[in-house]
């Protein structure tokens, strides 16, 4: 089996991992890949966003299975373009992709299905803006309506903050296009849950709950970013909230998907406000989470191979996954400066170290290459993962394991897992 992986950041080296510890007999290619995708697959200088460039590669190549990363390819209708030529392919059509690519498509699909979210405004201008904060009260939620890498989301809790986001959005126009549509919503308070199914058109199959980390700093705050760590299982819901995630959410939305013409298969990522009246769907993705991919498929006991291929064929033939009982958690290494611009370029000590730790497997993110030497050439750099007996032990061995790595501009989180674990009772 010809497997080709896109995508070169963390969510992609766990992706080739998995695919070298469960299905060793593949021959693995990961476009355009990184030093760390380079430990288990060909890396092929093809970008992300070069369509025809990875459909002439796969076609040529006899690649068997496409299995995509990031958001971009997906957006750009990379499955439609694989999918003409008879390449089997794993991932949304770009018309599913919009439940991403356009928060606006998604809000309004929400509304027109029933799957529980927040009530919204979009604007185009500052005032409507404003009328909508004004409705809403502050603290509101301001939201690039396409593509901004995890950086479109701000929060503003006073008119002053609000002024300086509408500048970003409307004067400066940081995130250009995708910016030009804004969706204001009411800020919701509660825990948020990352609740990730694959797809096949027609059923989910659930993963593991996990939960992220999305403020720079601890204990939540700063600015957001991709994600700065992560685990599975969330351990604050219920099987109960799992159900009413299922049906109300993962089901509504694949169901919706099929009646309105545009079929969901790939993954679904339902980025979930837990609050008193059920869950409430933040965002959607429709691509693994980057950092909980990370932490989910340690966990995984499954060929991912046989996964992704059943779901690109339209069956996964089964309801359940089998995941490690146990725990496990993701830290993310990024540099100083992050989310703004940060690349340091410093040569990274302590990786091999890290990784003789129990239970323990690093990621490269924005790590390159210098010399022979790994460095941390962009902002999130490494993924120092750990599976354990429970949350607690997952926690330890990843924290033990970071401890091992240094380069002058290392940035991490100290409490990942901190909040969940002193509730008591870790659920699911
Ligand atoms: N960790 C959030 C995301 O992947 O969008």
């Amino acid at each position: 089996m010809r497997v080709l992986v896109i995508g070169n950041g963390g969510r992609e080296h766990a992706i080739c991992w998995l695919i070298r510890e469960r299905a060793p007999a593949a021959e693995l290619y990961c476009a355009p890949g990184s030093p760390g995708t380079g430990e288990c697959a060909e890396s092929v200088a093809i970008d992300v966003s070069d369509i025809e460039g990875l459909r002439r590669f796969a076609a040529g190549r006899g690649i068997d299975l496409t299995v995509v990363g990031p958001e971009l390819p997906l957006s750009l209708g990379i499955v439609d373009a694989f999918r003409e030529r008879g390449l089997r392919i794993f991932g949304p059509s770009r018309a599913a992709a919009r439940l991403e690519s356009s928060k606006v498509f998604a809000k309004e699909f929400m509304q027109r299905h029933g799957v529980p979210t927040s009530e919204f405004v979009v604007a185009g201008d500052r005032d409507t803006a404003r009328r909508a904060a004004a409705r809403f009260g502050l603290p509101a939620v301001l939201k690039a309506d396409g593509l901004a890498a995890g950086k479109g989301v701000l929060i503003v809790s006073s008119p002053e903050e609000l002024e300086a986001a509408l500048d970003i959005f409307f004067v400066d126009r940081r995130f250009g296009a995708a910016g030009a549509r804004v969706l204001i919503e009411p800020f919701v308070l509660g825990e948020e849950v990352s609740f990730i199914g694959l797809c096949d058109g027609r059923r989910v199959l659930p993963l593991a709950t996990s939960k992220d980390y999305k403020r720079i700093g601890d204990d939540d705050t700063g600015p957001n970013t991709g994600g700065m760590g992560a685990h599975s299982p969330a351990g604050i819901v219920t099987r109960e909230q799992v159900k009413a995630i299922m049906t109300d959410v993962m089901e509504r939305t694949v169901a919706g998907m099929a009646a309105d013409g545009t079929p969901f298969s790939g993954v679904l990522y339902a980025g979930l406000m837990m609050t008193p009246d059920g869950p409430r769907v933040l965002e959607f993705n429709v691509r693994l989470g980057d950092p909980e991919a990370q932490a989910l498929l340690l966990r995984l006991e499954e060929d991912p191979v046989d996964l992704f291929a059943a779901g690109a064929d339209g069956d996964f033939g089964r309801s359940t996954l089998a995941f490690r009982p146990g725990a496990s958690a993701c830290l993310v290494l990024a540099n100083r400066g992050y989310p703004g611009r940060a690349a340091s370029g410093d040569p990274i000590e302590g990786i091999e170290e890290a990784r003789e730790h129990e239970g323990v497997v690093v990621f490269h993110a924005g790590a390159g290459r210098r010399d022979g030497q790994v460095i941390a050439a962009g902002g999130r750099v490494l993924n120092v993962c750990a599976v354990g007996g429970d949350l607690s032990q997952a926690l330890a061995r990843a924290y033990g394991a970071a401890a091992r790595i240094h380069w002058p501009a290392r940035a991490m989180r100290s409490d990942i897992g901190r909040r969940v674990l002193e509730t008591g009772e870790v659920l699911l």
